[in-house]
């Protein structure tokens, strides 16, 4: 008999209900994600300001839990299982989330799985694409993370490769949007503004690419200085800033490391399978080039739909499946979110 899982996120700015149902054969089927999202209210801050996210989620989570429902055609009592985000994240944010699938949990007498928001977004690839071969490798890149992990199984198995060292990969360029102007969230304006501009114009540093860098780990904040430094420099000289240029070359460097780290990772460990998930992988550059490395190292290459790169409830149902299939124990209604929950 098939079983209906619900999953709640909420660790960031984004307040996510999915539903999906698990079939007898371990597939996992999509029936419902709803998102609302607080990013507009953080646009004028440059970056999310956790108390207004965690207000956001309160005011967002039953809304967005009975939109989810009706999408679905579904009643609550048709719930089996219910998945929540229990870390990493905000503190604050997180226990919205973490509270509301408590009292759902209790309500409806169903198990509650407390699960890893990381691997929610290598586990919403199988949504799209279904089984994960094992092992495959996963680059998570976002704007609060950036990691390689290494995955023998989805539910129970999942080791750091790898992270980076300071700024997140979603962070750099946000934080490079600010510098030359362009709005926040940074990425997909950089990203439109590269595709008139030269990648070859500047050349901007590579972080952790030298031979007594850590292989596995990534660097952007030397980059980011880099290219606000450039701009200083045009801008004393009274140059106008090529911005097209800037955004072009800022990904390219961006988009080349991170896609030859995780090819390179992917060969040493005998992987033949690349995930790239999280906001970042939206990216037009970074799956272009993925997708010409990965062909020319015989990796098969996946890739989520945008939609399901960010953070989403529909992520953590899939995750809360995958945990349901495996038997794994459920998590005590006592548990506590835990903003720095390592994989
Ligand atoms: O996964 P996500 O929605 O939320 C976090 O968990 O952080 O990722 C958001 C990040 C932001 O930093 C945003 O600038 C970046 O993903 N992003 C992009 C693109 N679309 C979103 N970065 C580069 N290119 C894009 N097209
Ligand atoms: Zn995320």
């Amino acid at each position: 008999m098939s079983r209906i899982i619900m999953g709640i996120e909420s660790s960031c700015d984004e307040t996510g209900v999915g539903l999906v149902r698990l079939h007898d054969d371990g597939t996992v089927e999509l029936l419902a994600d709803e998102v609302a999202s607080s990013v507009e209210q953080h646009a004028r801050f440059g970056g999310v300001v956790p108390e207004v996210a965690s207000r956001a989620h309160l005011e967002a989570m039953v809304p967005t839990t009975e939109r989810a429902f009706e999408k679905a055609g579904l009643a609550l009592s048709d719930v089996d299982a219910i998945a929540v985000t229990a870390g990493p994240g905000l503190a604050g944010a997180l226990l919205v989330g973490v509270s509301a699938a408590k009292a759902y949990a209790t309500a409806l007498d169903v198990p509650l799985y407390g699960v890893n928001h990381l691997a929610g977004h290598i586990a919403v690839d199988t949504l799209q694409h279904g089984p994960l071969p094992a092992p495959c490798l996963a680059l998570l890149v976002s704007g609060g993370h950036t990691q390689l992990l290494r995955v023998d199984d989805i539910a129970s198995g999942i080791t750091e490769l790898g992270s980076t060292v300071d700024d997140a990969a979603g962070e750099a360029y946000d934080k490079v949007a600010r510098v030359l102007g362009l709005p926040y969230p940074g990425g997909p304006p950089i990203d439109k503004a590269a595709k008139n501009g030269d990648p070859a114009a500047i050349a901007f540093p590579r972080g952790m690419t030298g031979p007594r860098d850590a292989k596995n780990d990534f660097s952007f904040s030397g980059l980011k200085t880099s290219v606000a430094r450039w701009v200083e420099g045009a801008t004393r000289r009274g140059e106008e800033i090529p911005v097209d240029d800037v955004a072009a070359s800022f990904q390219e460097a961006v988009a080349d490391v991170l896609t030859m780290k995780a090819v390179r990772a992917a060969k040493e460990q005998g992987i033949g399978t690349i995930v790239i998930s999280g906001g970042v992988a939206a990216n037009s550059r970074l799956s272009s080039l993925a997708a010409e490395r990965c062909a020319a190292a015989g990796i098969e290459l996946r890739v989520p739909r945008p939609r399901l790169c960010t953070d989403n409830g529909a992520m953590i149902a899939a995750l809360g499946a995958h945990v349901v299939a495996a038997k794994l124990p459920t998590t005590p209604l006592d548990f506590s979110a835990n903003p720095a929950l390592p994989v």
